[in-house]
């Protein structure tokens, strides 16, 4: 079952091209426009849409971040993220114009269901990103857009994430179809941008295992990292914190580069490990230079930095300890080759520990529970 890979998580890391290819695998026509005609909304009702909520738990809910700046960019509409198990007890304003969006990979969470099902009691449509036909998350919403990763069984969910940003990527490229707010041009793109993905993400499982490999054994005695990045590095660093947590039993915390000096930079200390997402380097993003100036300001004191970065940021090669490389994309897309490494570090530091990556203690693929 397992391929000759020696856990599942390893196998389904390996699979993160092939679940982002799949997921985006007819879901445009030839002509370079989306076609989501199984989402069985309609065009009017979407064109009317003034607010998404993004209902999801753990790593489905790190996808609505990377989403909330994708979307509102193209679309033009407020998109808030809310852990699922937090939105029924606060009463939320919803209406019929907000898109309720349930991303699940199971379908089973029972948070993700109860906030569902509140939303639609409130008159608003629900469309669920999932990984797992006909489970109930789907069969409870009024539409379904279904993420292609395949069956995932490690409990720590790796390619289901990287097929939840696709989904939710081409949820918004629709929405900037339909109402009119991206050029055809601009939507055919980046369309084209997200075939080119499958190759880069291969590209990085080729080429940094050994390096990943190798900074997880100079690491295997760290008993906390730090994880840091900003814009939709930010999401990825709590990605990244939350994967290394659930497999390897190490105190992590992912956080916005820019709250650094609001708090966590209390807690470096000499030899302190800190991981940071480093945007592109490209067009003088004012974004990479300030993540630099976080790794500069971690490194004073001491850290040991460990830096995703662009192939070629000279910056990058400066400042870090360890650099884990990554192919040039467009910003918007980067999750999809940053978390990559983050996930086979996880994997390795687990590993070392002589742990069971798939199923680590007290958790469950899919909680059934509130
Ligand atoms: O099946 P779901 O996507 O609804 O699950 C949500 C979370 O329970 C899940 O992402 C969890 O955080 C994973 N163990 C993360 O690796």
């Amino acid at each position: 079952e397992k391929g000759g890979w020696d856990s599942f998580m390893d196998k389904e890391i390996h699979e993160d091209p092939a679940a982002v290819s799949n997921t985006l695998l007819g879901r445009y026509d030839e002509s370079g426009d989306l076609d989501l005609d199984e989402v069985h909304i309609d065009e009017d009702v979407f064109r009317q849409i003034d607010k998404i909520i993004v209902v999801a738990c753990g790593t489905a809910s790190y996808t609505g971040l990377v989403a909330k700046y994708a979307i509102e960019h193209w679309v033009r509409i407020p998109v808030e993220v809310e852990l699922a198990h937090e939105f029924r007890y606060r009463d939320p304003i919803l209406t019929p114009r907000t898109l309720v969006v349930a991303i699940s990979q199971s379908g089973e969470t029972m948070d993700t269901l109860m906030a569902l099902r509140h939303a639609r009691e409130q008159g608003s449509r629900v469309l669920a990103i999932c990984n797992t036909q006909g489970s109930t998350i789907p069969r409870e919403s009024d539409a379904v857009l279904y993420t292609h990763a395949g069956p995932e069984v490690a409990v720590a969910s790796t390619k289901a994430f990287l097929a939840q940003i696709v989904a939710a990527y081409l949820l918004g490229l629709y929405l900037a179809q339909v109402k009119g707010t991206m050029y055809r041009d601009e939507i055919h793109q980046t369309i084209d941008n997200l075939k080119d993905m499958p190759a880069k993400i291969q590209k990085v499982l080729d080429s940094q295992a050994d390096v990943i490999n190798q900074t997880a054994q100079r690491m295997s005695k760290a008993r906390s990292f730090l994880f840091l990045g900003r814009h939709v590095g930010y999401p990825v660093a709590l990605e990244g914190a939350l994967k290394l947590k659930e497999i390897a039993y190490i105190f992590t915390e992912g956080f916005a580069a820019g709250e650094l000096k609001h708090g966590p930079i209390a807690l470096v200390e000499p030899g302190e490990p800190v991981v940071v997402i480093v945007p592109s380097a490209r067009g003088r993003n004012v974004l990479h230079d300030k993540v630099i100036s976080a790794i500069e300001e971690v490194k004073a004191r001491g850290a040991f930095t460990i830096v995703v970065a662009e192939e070629g940021d000279p910056d990058a090669d400066r400042y870090a300890d360890v650099v884990f490389w990554r192919p040039p994309c467009p910003t918007l897309l980067s999750p999809l080759v940053d978390v990559v490494p983050l996930q086979l570090f996880a994997l390795d530091m687990a590993r070392l520990k002589g742990l069971d990556v798939d199923k680590p203690r007290n958790l469950a693929k899919s909680v059934t529970v509130e």
